[in-house]
């Protein structure tokens, strides 16, 4: 089993976009069976709370279903559990390494590098208006298919 976590500032707006936005792309894959999904904060400020309700609604019109989640911080022992830890920004990417022992900061990623694209950091929507949101969605779909491409040749039988 392959285990990706999804980290952004809150884990209320994109880090959650991203762990539904990509479980589906691993779904339509077929392989739910040989990589899970999760997301966290490298804040506490949200913890236990359900993602920000404009994230909710513009992913649900693209119909992702993500009122399920509920805000945590990173902890520990995520950097043993997982085998990857992208973030979404370059700012969520420093408090990470920070705290991640040396012998698991290969783990440690920005998402969109696997987009290959101009464009380093999904933009935190928190303090924008609706558009914002949907960015978030285009940036995290793109990179999401391109996540699973790179990933394919670890997976066990996987073409
Ligand atoms: P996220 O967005 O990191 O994508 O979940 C934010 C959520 C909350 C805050 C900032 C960004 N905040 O300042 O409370």
């Amino acid at each position: 089993m392959m285990r990706i976590l999804f980290v952004c500032l809150g884990n209320i707006c994109r880090s959650p976009t991203a762990q539904v936005v990509f479980e589906r792309v691993v779904e339509q894959a077929g392989l739910s069976d040989q990589i899970t999904v999760d997301s966290a904060g490298t804040s506490a400020c949200h913890a236990g709370e359900t993602p920000d309700k404009r994230a909710i609604d513009a992913a649900s019109h693209r119909g992702y279903r993500m009122s399920h989640i509920r805000s945590r911080q990173v902890r520990a022992e995520d950097f043993d559990r997982f085998d990857l830890v992208l973030a979404m920004d370059k700012a969520n990417l420093q408090a990470l390494l920070s705290c991640c022992p040396a012998s698991s900061q290969y783990k440690v990623r920005l998402f969109l590098d696997y987009e290959g694209s101009v464009q380093a950091e999904v933009p935190d929507p928190y303090y924008g208006g609706k558009d914002g949101f949907e960015t978030v969605l285009d940036l995290i779909e793109e990179a999401s298919q391109a996540l699973l491409s790179s990933l394919k040749p670890r997976l066990e039988g996987a073409a």
